[in-house]
């Protein structure tokens, strides 16, 4: 592509080679804002020894997101992180080989299949919640891992409580800390090492059952996977299945898990909304239908004001195959593109006073994030755009209600600490807090 008179684009800076990988690393928020502040809109920076080119608000995101014409893909973008340990994920896959997997997987997503799920979901929180420790200080983000895996061995697997069901959590946990380990070495001991043994056990537990889910009556997210077909009859092999559950998991888990924490955080620091949410939730029968989770307007505020203060996913790469014009700026071809939610999620010709706590602003009559429609991407958009994002919303809602009418809670420090956001955003002392039975329980 020729374009006369393009705009430079500003070097970041940052160390010989590895540029601004700890930058990035230490505080990927002070990183974007730092560059957005001082370079605008287009960037380059180098990160992990590749030059990075960073387009940053919701024009950007829009652009890249669309992706109208095709340039941008996801597959090379995210293999670096993800292709080891959870290949042939949706996100690894691009064009119409993307578009055929995800229509045959949009079935484990539709209105129906979420309605199914919701009970398992239910009684598996209900379980969960009935143990957890009162009047003393636990860190939150470990209560809500360990009880989001509980759901989804449930709810993904139809797995019930049990000696299967810790092993292929411990093997999911490992495969996620692999996932993470700066040293990727398959040496004994080593997490990494430890992340491909979890994998490789995951493998055998799935594929050994796929018949079995194909031939059965259940109604859990592995079965649907199993029986997918679409209207050419077209199904997804063994290998798929397998491949698909495993990145499933990866996908809801740390991502909800996160939601929920920030969740947590913010209603501690803002009493009077968790009594306004817990009002809210107690004028609805328990268990909660899953039509009520449709009637928790304040609930979905504040879940989606958590997820635009904290989003749990930092950074969207892609890899733009042919040179583009992003703003008079000519970015070539075969580079690294990063768009960033942190950056459009706070700017103020969006967000009114952006750093503070404000639910509301998600009310039909102030509706800030329409002001652009890429300015809240949580998750993400375009067609890549999270397919769990209803079942996340569904499930983050509902345990919002089992939290609210079991438990009232506060900060066991003087203030929340600040987050890590990588590789998702969560706190780093892991949320501290104190949690005291209510009148309900
Ligand atoms: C609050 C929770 C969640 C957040 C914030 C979130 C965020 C995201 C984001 C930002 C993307 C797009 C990545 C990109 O464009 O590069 C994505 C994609 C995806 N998410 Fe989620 N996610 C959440 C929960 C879930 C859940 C519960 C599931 C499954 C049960 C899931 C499955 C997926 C899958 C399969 C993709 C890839 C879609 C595609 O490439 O077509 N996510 N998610």
């Amino acid at each position: 592509m020729a374009l006369a008179n393009t705009l430079p684009i500003p070097f970041t800076g940052g160390l010989p080679l590895m540029g601004q990988t700890l930058d990035y690393q230490r505080n990927a928020f002070d990183f974007y804002w730092r560059i957005f502040e001082r370079h605008g809109e287009v960037s380059r920076s180098s990160l992990l020894f590749r030059p990075v080119y960073n387009l940053l608000g919701p024009d950007a995101n829009e652009k890249v997101l669309l992706n109208q014409g095709g340039n941008f893909s996801s597959q090379p973008a995210w293999e670096q992180v993800l292709q080891a340990l959870f290949p042939g994920g949706l996100m690894l896959r691009d064009g119409a080989e993307h578009r055929t997997h995800r229509r045959l997987m949009q079935g484990a997503f539709s209105h129906d299949s979420l309605q199914s799920y919701h009970v398992a979901m239910d009684a598996a929180a209900d379980r969960a919640l009935a143990h957890w420790p009162v009047g003393q200080s636990v860190p939150f983000l470990d209560l809500v891992k360990d009880l989001t895996l509980d759901v989804a061995t449930q709810v993904f697997m139809g797995e019930a409580q049990g000696a299967v069901a810790n092993e292929l959590k411990q093997d999911f946990v490992d495969m996620v800390q692999a996932s993470i380990a700066i040293v990727r070495l398959n040496l004994p001991y080593l997490p990494y090492a430890k992340g491909l043994a979890g994998r490789k056990r995951l493998v055998r537990y799935f594929a050994q059952r796929v018949p079995a889910k194909r031939a059965s009556q259940d109604g859990d997210l592995f079965a649907r996977l199993a029986q997918a077909t679409d209207e050419t009859g077209q199904d997804f092999s063994d290998e798929d299945v397998v491949n698909h559950m495993i990145f499933l998991m990866m996908a809801a888990h740390d991502t909800t898990t996160s939601t929920l924490t920030s969740v947590v955080r913010v209603l501690a620091e803002h009493p009077t909304w968790q009594s306004r949410l817990r009002e809210e939730t107690l004028a609805l029968p328990a268990p909660l239908s899953f039509a009520d989770l449709a009637n928790m307007p304040l609930a979905d505020q504040v879940m989606r004001e958590a997820l635009r203060m904290y989003a749990p996913v930092p950074t969207l790469p892609r890899f733009a195959k042919e040179a583009f014009e992003f703003k008079g700026h000519l970015i070539p071809g075969q580079s690294l593109v990063a768009i960033s939610p942190l950056v459009s999620h706070y700017q103020r010709d969006i967000w009114s006073d952006p750093f503070q706590f404000d639910p509301e602003r998600f009310a039909p009559h102030r509706a800030e994030d329409r002001r652009h429609r890429f300015a809240w991407i949580p998750f993400g958009g375009g067609v890549h755009k999270c397919i769990g994002m209803h079942f996340a919303e569904n499930q983050v809602k509902l345990l919002m209600h089992h939290l609210l009418r079991r438990f009232e809670w506060q900060l066991a420090t003087p203030a929340a600490a600040d987050v890590n956001w990588i590789p998702i955003c969560h706190p780093k002392d892991g949320l501290p807090v104190i949690l005291r039975k209510t009148s309900q329980t």
